[in-house]
């Protein structure tokens, strides 16, 4: 099947990443009408083993590619005839853009801003019937006191360069809106956890290392507050926004989960342990207050009345029943853990998947 047989073809940018993967694998499954263009990098944090069920479907390409590469973007428009961009490739963890952020401001800016270029030449003949969605996150608001929600309306603050460098994307995103009317929308998304999470992020990271009985690192005092979301209610958010979403518009999602971190790692270490036959309360003997992150913002928390008002979302996963399936798919996927601490899963493009460019389409 040709690829202009399809409705849409629709790319998706970072799909071999952890929420990149799951929007991928939904839109393929619940879309054989769609054709899905996974364009991804597969930096250390890009994993093709996340997308083994789908990698065969006739609906779905893979495309190794920079977005920090104007022409190689403008080759995949062209190629697939793209009619529509869902865009989550990016730098994603603030540790390492206190580390380096020089990286962060050439994928998260310039690389976004090559995808507005493309995509702005490659439809300016029939701008309204395509759309450009900016995945983007709640941090580009700053940090909240003990009180307190981010609303849509809430200044930008960001205060970290991987928020910095999120919060410069989006006003480029809106900036292609009002100056060339490309058909935008963005949410911004409080802290997601699921399957298939880099384990740098506090979640993975504290299973990962339970499971092992290494050191907990908690920063400062384990003080700090996020807003848990289920990956799986990420996706039915994006796509509702995909398919309901206002021209132009914003739209904030959370999961109604505040907590501190040091309760969430207690919370994980009672999970691992129970699950384990460990002894309860052996896990929390490993947890370490080490010294805070730079610049650490103390709390983020998310109003979704919009979403909820306008698009009829809601979150569905309550938190404490998301981290049992989260880490009962941890301990049944350690082969996944495995390959990544010692490196394996970056060789899986070769092993697996090179073959399939050279398919036509
Ligand atoms: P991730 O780090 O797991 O995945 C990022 C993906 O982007 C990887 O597959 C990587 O290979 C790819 N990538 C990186 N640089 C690239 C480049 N130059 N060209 C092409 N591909 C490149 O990230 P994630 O946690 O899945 O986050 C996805 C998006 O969602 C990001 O834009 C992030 O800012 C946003 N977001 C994440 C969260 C969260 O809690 N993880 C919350 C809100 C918003
Ligand atoms: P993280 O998962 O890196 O997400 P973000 O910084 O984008 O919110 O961190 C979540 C919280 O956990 C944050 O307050 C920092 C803290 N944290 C630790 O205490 N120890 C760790 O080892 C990590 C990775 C994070």
């Amino acid at each position: 099947m040709k690829v202009d047989q399809f409705n849409k073809r629709i790319l998706i940018t970072g799909g071999a990443g952890f929420i990149g993967s799951h929007v991928v694998k939904y839109f393929v499954h619940q879309h054989p009408e769609i054709f899905v263009v996974n364009c991804d990098l597969l930096t250390y944090a890009g994993n093709l083993s996340n997308l083994k069920e789908i990698e065969t479907a006739p609906n779905y390409g893979f495309e190794k590619q920079d977005i920090r590469d104007l022409n190689a973007i403008q080759t995949v428009f062209n190629q697939y005839k793209i009619t529509d961009v869902i865009h989550l490739a990016a730098e994603s963890h603030v540790d390492r853009s206190i580390e380096s952020p020089t990286d962060f401001i050439s994928t998260n800016v310039l690389g976004t801003v090559n995808l507005l270029l493309a995509a702005k030449e490659y439809w300016k003949n029939s701008m309204n019937s395509h759309r450009f969605y900016h995945v983007s996150t709640d941090e580009v608001y700053g940090s909240l006191g003990e009180t307190g929600k981010f609303t849509e309306t809430t200044s930008y603050d960001p205060r970290s360069p991987y928020s910095a460098s999120k919060a410069s994307s989006d006003h480029l995103v809106r900036a292609f809106h009002h100056t060339y009317q490309l058909p935008i929308v963005i949410s911004n998304c409080s802290n997601n956890y699921g399957p298939y999470q880099f384990p740098e992020k506090l979640i993975p990271l504290m299973i990962n290392n339970i499971l092992h009985q290494k050191e907990l690192p908690v920063y400062g005092q384990g003080l700090n507050v996020r807003d848990w979301l289920w990956v799986g209610d990420h996706v039915s958010a994006i796509h509702r926004i995909f398919f309901n979403g206002q021209d132009g518009e914003t739209y904030n999602i959370g999961g109604n989960c505040e907590m501190k971190n040091i309760d969430l790692v207690n919370l994980l270490c009672q999970i691992v342990d129970s699950a384990l036959n460990r002894p309860d309360g052996s896990s929390k003997q490993l947890i370490r207050y080490v010294k805070d992150r730079a610049g650490h913002d103390l709390r983020y928390a998310i109003d979704a009345s919009k979403i909820k008002e306008k698009l009829s979302w809601e979150p569905s996963m309550d938190l404490e029943q998301g981290l049992k399936i989260t880490v009962d798919w941890y301990l049944q996927n350690t082969e996944w853990l495995n390959q990544i601490v010692n490196g394996e899963y970056q060789n899986y493009y070769q092993r697996h998947y090179s073959k399939r460019n050279e398919l036509q389409y």
